[in-house]
């Protein structure tokens, strides 16, 4: 049986959910899609601008992908926290492919607070739960235990992938 297909998708404002989901997929040998955003949202008025998009769950405009998420077998969707909830292009990525997402796994990362209301937006969105999911705070960060923690997180979704042909069987 050939490998199944893992694509990564995620959005980072500053860094850091681009490097932590960087080297989740090189554990998975998986391809990888940046949400590329067109709003700026750098400085403190972009800080606001996202503070806001982020509390009233307000979709950002984002450009066009270049991965089909419909031809991978998981799809791990990796986003930073605001507001306790998902990121705005994170937020319009979803809402466009969200729903027809073969399998998904959730990986946030945040400051310290607000992943549960965040991952259970997720859900809501594409109308199912995930097959695993992970959250990596600044703490974490600090500690130098993030390698671990997707070490863990990887080894959890190739097991998982095992029975990828088989959905009832994840949950
Ligand atoms: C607009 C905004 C709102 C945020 N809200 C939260 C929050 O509610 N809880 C939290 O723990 N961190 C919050 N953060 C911090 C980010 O989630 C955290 O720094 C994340 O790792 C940044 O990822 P990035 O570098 O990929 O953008 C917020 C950051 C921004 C920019």
């Amino acid at each position: 049986m050939s490998k199944p297909r893992v694509l990564v998708v995620y959005y980072s404002r500053s860094g850091v959910t681009a490097r932590v989901a960087r080297s989740l997929a090189a554990r998975l040998g998986a391809d990888v899609e940046k949400i590329v955003d067109r709003s700026d949202r750098s400085g403190p008025s972009g800080f606001v601008r996202s503070l806001i998009d982020a509390l009233l769950e307000r979709p950002a405009k984002i450009n066009a992908v270049k991965h089909a998420p419909s031809a991978y077998e998981l799809v791990v969707i990796a986003t930073p926290v605001w507001a306790h909830r998902l990121a705005a292009p994170m937020n319009a990525w979803l809402k466009a492919y969200g729903a027809a997402l073969p399998s998904s796994a959730f990986l946030c990362t945040l400051g310290g607070r607000g992943a549960e209301l965040a991952l259970e937006k997720m859900v809501q969105i594409c109308g199912r739960r995930p097959v695993a999911h992970c959250k990596i705070d600044s703490h974490d960060i600090r500690r130098g235990i993030d390698p671990l923690l997707l070490d863990v997180f990887a080894e959890k979704l190739t097991r998982k992938l095992e029975y990828v042909h088989v959905p009832e069987r994840m949950y």
